[in-house]
């Protein structure tokens, strides 16, 4: 019965035969978009391409820093006990956002960046090296990476608010209910995320030695790893 009433919707809109040879090469995500009740016209390649990317730099940028803040734990939970609660709510929140980007890569079946192996273990070097050197030197880690990730969500959702305008098929635009729920995730996860960048500067990310080495360093490490994951 859905079916049906799809069909017939997309029979009454002339600019089907327009459409037609960009569906024959659909992806998930236009498949999605064509049989949606909203009827969008398709998304096209480069929006298609910008969304693959998004949800590859992202589910590999939550899945390093699961492993920062497990390294993080590791290290410091028996020295410095009363870090052990405020490392293990971030971390819970680290790996709801990981879980969330790994379910939106199975939905729309992008590629996975190619050098998982290499974040996995660059970001446990990341949480382990500075938690060595100090408490605040690993929060100095914190106030970096969650700098940096939460100006990357920031641009990510500019990017979605000004280029995912879709046409309808009766000629009104409008944004693709998933282009609305990645939205709501990504914002979600970015006020989680500088949560955490208040939490390291709460717990004297300023204090660590050297501080502006180690921010520094971190934030062209992080900055150098999203423009990777976006593209391997
Ligand atoms: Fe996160
Ligand atoms: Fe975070």
């Amino acid at each position: 019965m859905y079916k049906r009433s799809a069909l017939s919707n997309v029979s009454r809109a002339k600019p089907f035969s327009v459409l037609s040879p960009l569906r024959a090469k659909s992806s998930p995500i236009v498949e999605e978009n064509t049989t949606t009740k909203s009827k969008f016209e398709q998304l096209s390649p480069a929006q298609k391409a910008y969304l693959d990317r998004v949800i590859r730099v992202d589910q590999a940028g939550e899945l390093g820093a699961d492993y920062i803040y497990r390294g993080q734990i590791y290290v410091l939970s028996h020295k410095h006990p009363h870090l052990r609660p405020i490392l293990d709510h971030m971390w819970k929140q680290e790996v709801h956002h990981r879980s969330t980007f790994n379910n939106l890569q199975l939905k729309h079946r992008t590629r996975p960046s190619l050098i998982t192996p290499l974040w996995k273990l660059g970001a446990t070097a990341m949480g382990v090296v500075p938690a060595l050197l100090s408490p605040e030197a690993a929060m100095a880690c914190t106030e970096a990476v969650e700098t940096v990730i939460g100006n990357h969500y920031n641009e990510q959702l500019r990017c979605l608010a000004n280029q995912f305008n879709v046409s309808k098929i009766d000629g009104s635009k409008d944004e693709p209910e998933e282009i609305k729920k990645l939205t709501d995730t990504i914002k979600e996860f970015r006020d989680q995320e500088l949560e955490h960048l208040d939490t390291a500067i709460k717990n004297d990310s300023h204090m660590a030695v050297p501080y502006k080495l180690l921010t520094e360093g971190i934030k062209t490490v992080c900055k150098a790893a999203i423009w990777t994951a976006e593209r391997v």
